[in-house]
């Protein structure tokens, strides 16, 4: 068993302009890049031998739907068409989700409009929030995207998007199904990047509990009878022997998503000198992968890309 760069899958932060790319907090060596930077960026990802990408839209054009994540002139969808023009043979994913672009940070719909309820009760309107999701799928497949990856959490979520993708004639289009993501401690910098951290509450009433796993793989089956391709397991350092049950028990390509908060924590151990960041990645992604995830979302893709390189 290898760490092999085909298993890496590389996330972007992507937002409109020209010429930028900003830091972002508490997120090292990870920046909102516009497009033509991006694009700059997939061209060395594609020398790597990197295989694919997955692409967040980053905006201030937020509202109480998130209407903005399926405009067809958004930044993902534009995004999404200019690296197919000029790479078609990089695989493109697309986060499908509103938590970006409410401005409530919520992934889904409150059925709770009175605000001292909200913080109580935060109950999610499934059929209002399953519509949207299905409107954002479509506009990313219109765009031409290889997979679109649900990430909210929504029951229900994979089998409307496969639905509107089949009749608006994109069978081709694959779910990656974010099937078992964890309400967990670890994505603080991710929600930095996206300005998404929820207004009120928390996203415990539509994320999973770490102190179970059932859930988990009742999720993953779930996702996979509705029609997902591939299904991840999220994060994954605290979540390895979930990663190790779906592997063995379901018959498709198990993702695992490196978040950003386990990112973080290696790159900030690693700028004091308390660890080596090479030798540390490469036993964080070996252990993931030796638990059994065929594909690993990580923001490390890079460098691991070129150590792997090295070694050979
Ligand atoms: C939610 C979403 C999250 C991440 C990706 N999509 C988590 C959240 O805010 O609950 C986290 C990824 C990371 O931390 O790297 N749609």
């Amino acid at each position: 068993m290898q760490l092999s760069v085909d298993n890496l899958i590389m996330p972007f932060f992507v937002v409109e302009g020209k010429n930028i790319k900003s830091p972002i907090k508490n997120f090292p060596g990870v920046f909102h890049l516009s497009i033509d930077k991006m694009l700059k960026d997939i061209d060395e990802i594609k020398k790597l031998g990197i295989p694919a990408v997955l692409l967040f839209g980053v905006t201030n054009k937020k509202d109480d739907v998130g209407s903005y994540a399926w405009d067809k002139n958004g930044v993902v969808q534009n995004a999404v068409k200019k690296i197919k023009q000029k790479h078609s043979d990089v695989v493109v994913i697309t986060d499908v989700c509103l938590c970006g672009y409410k401005s409530d940070g919520h992934c889904g719909i409150m059925r709770i409009k009175n605000e001292k309820l909200k913080m109580k009760n935060y109950g999610i309107d499934i059929e209002t929030t399953l519509k949207y999701l299905s409107k954002i799928a479509l506009s990313h497949a219109g765009a031409g995207c290889d997979f679109v990856a649900p990430s909210a959490m929504m029951d229900g979520q994979v089998k409307s998007i496969r639905n509107i993708l089949n009749k608006n004639g994109f069978d081709n289009v694959g779910i990656f199904a974010y099937s078992a993501k964890f309400a967990s401690n670890f994505y603080g910098p991710f929600r930095e990047a996206l300005e998404s951290y929820p207004k009120f509450g928390d996203r415990k009433s539509y994320q999973l509990d770490y102190a179970n796993t059932s859930d988990a793989l009742r999720k993953i089956k779930q996702d996979i009878d509705d029609g997902a391709d591939i299904v991840m397991v999220k994060p994954a350092l605290c979540y390895l022997d979930i990663i190790k049950e779906a592997k063995q028990k379901f018959n498709v390509p198990i993702a695992a998503y490196n978040v950003s908060g386990e990112y973080s924590m290696i790159k900030f151990s690693a700028s004091k000198g308390i660890i080596s960041e090479k030798e540390s990645v490469l036993e964080i992604l070996t252990a993931i992968k030796r638990a059994g995830a065929d594909l690993i979302i990580t923001y490390h893709a890079k460098e691991v890309a070129k150590w792997l390189k090295q070694e050979n």
